[in-house]
């Protein structure tokens, strides 16, 4: 297809994929594993998953989209020379749809505590700012609301095209990213008594590793890299011929890494300061967080005030970079699919995806209404996606690249014609793709269903 587009560049390129992999995941989900998990014990552990696993994967998934440069489902099928593998691209747009719907919930929430945080709400006592939450995110319409305007803004970038509106966007925020994330690392390790939130985070526990552990890394190494949605297929097919795969999937990695790490060292020196222990998920960033740093700096008001309001620019930026690529999947499979422009195709994955946002939220307030298998909506798409689908398409993918495409084209892709990269790493990275990718996903589906 002629009129599908290319990313413009190199670095267009390595922050449009890093932005797809840094999200929401990086900023709460992993220092919060991290300090329950043993720290440094978890953060080893965690590296050992994205070189043996993650990468590999990336990989993979990159090598199917460049050589197809066709939308996920059409790519699947293309590269197993049959259409039966198709259905791994189908499984992948569907995930990402519905990963979207969730994850625009939360979004939503980052988005409205940004304008509550500018407008001054968030000043109270603990007490005040759980209350303020709870409150708000058992209304019925304003988190709904905010999810849908979020999907909106992913979906007026979407329109504007693969150079104009995704790299253009990422080459934009990406950069703003980690300059207000520096910012916030700077402040909150500047605290007192900071170093003991840097200790909890970074002080090796060896004693808490546990086969759960190992687990609960690869998990989220999963999630944090994007893996298993054919979302990397897809980005990977506007990638040009001259994009070395594996150089690309390794810089991409370690960006996400670093900025995890580096909301680490923001959350914990600041908790830590304030004698707070860090919490899990929502409480942390919504209610948590609020009040620490208005503890923290409470020496100087205004600039708890701006550190508050950078904070949740951040998670909005994080995750926005994070929802255009979840979008893009759906997008381009409808345009090329159903033959309609690419504004329409949106069109479809917006109105699709509001509609599950929209139940997720209301299942937040109401979850003894909208139930499944005894979650929350919410709770249920969370599990649904990260715990069963996204491990089995990224399961397929390496069964499909390591065991039953063409060597010959999984060589050539993987080395660019022969021209980059040696006949070491490719051994290596065959390797993973089919004993230890396929090994570790199956460890992790018999653990979770309390086989082992
Ligand atoms: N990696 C993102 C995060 O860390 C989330 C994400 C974006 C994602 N695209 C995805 C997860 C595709 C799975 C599949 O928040």
């Amino acid at each position: 297809m002629s009129d599908r587009g290319n990313f413009g560049s190199r670095l267009g390129i390595v922050l449009a994929t890093a932005g797809s992999a840094v999200g929401l995941g990086n900023v709460w989900r992993f220092p919060y594993m991290t300090g329950q998990n043993g720290g440094a014990a978890f953060i080893i552990i965690y590296l050992a998953c994205i070189l043996l696993l993650g990468i590999p994967g990336m990989v993979s998934e990159f090598i199917v989209g460049r050589h197809s440069q066709t939308n996920a489902a059409r790519a699947y099928a293309s590269f197993s020379r049959g259409k039966a593998w198709g259905f791994i691209g189908i499984l992948g747009i569907l995930t990402s749809i519905i990963i979207l719907g969730f994850y625009a919930v939360v979004a939503g929430w980052c988005l409205y505590y940004l304008g509550a945080s500018a407008f001054g709400q968030l000043k109270g006592d603990a007490t005040f700012v759980q209350h303020y939450f709870q409150t708000f995110s058992s209304d019925p319409v304003k988190p709904a609301v905010l999810g849908v305007v979020f999907i909106l803004i992913t979906h007026f970038i979407i329109v504007r095209g693969v150079q104009n509106g995704i790299e253009r966007a990422s080459k934009l925020l990406m950069p703003i990213l980690f300059v207000l994330l520096l910012v916030l690392v700077i402040a909150s390790c500047s605290l007192p008594s900071a170093s003991r939130g840097i200790e909890f985070l970074l002080k090796p526990d060896f004693t808490k590793v546990s086969p759960n552990v190992f687990l609960e890394a690869l998990g989220q190494a999963f999630f944090s890299l994007s893996l298993g949605t054919a979302c990397l297929c897809t980005y990977a097919s506007y990638f040009t011929k001259q994009t070395k795969l594996l150089y690309s999937a390794t810089q991409i990695a370690l960006i996400d890494f670093l900025i995890a790490l580096m909301s680490g060292l923001m959350i914990f020196p600041a908790a830590f300061s304030v004698g707070v222990q860090p919490d899990s998920g929502p409480s942390l960033i919504f209610i948590t967080l609020p009040n620490v740093f208005q503890q923290a700096f409470s020496f100087m008001p205004t600039l708890g005030y701006l550190i508050s309001i950078m904070f949740y620019a951040l998670l909005v930026f994080a995750a926005l970079t994070s929802t255009i690529s979840m979008h893009e999947i759906g997008t381009a499979f409808c345009h090329e699919e159903l033959h309609i422009t690419r504004s329409k195709a949106a069109w479809i994955l917006t109105v699709a995806c509001s509609v599950i946002t929209i139940f997720c939220s209301l299942s937040v307030g109401k979850p003894d209404i909208l139930q499944l298998w005894g979650k929350s909506l919410m709770g249920f798409c969370d599990f649904i996606t990260a715990q069963v689908m996204l491990p089995t398409g990224a399961l397929l993918t390496s069964i499909l690249v390591g065991w039953f495409a063409s060597k010959a084209i999984v060589r050539d892709e993987f080395t660019n014609r022969g021209t980059s990269n040696s006949k070491l790493f490719f051994n290596l990275y065959l390797f993973c793709v089919r004993f230890i990718v396929p090994v570790g996903i199956l460890l992790i589906f018999l653990h979770e269903f309390e086989v082992i």
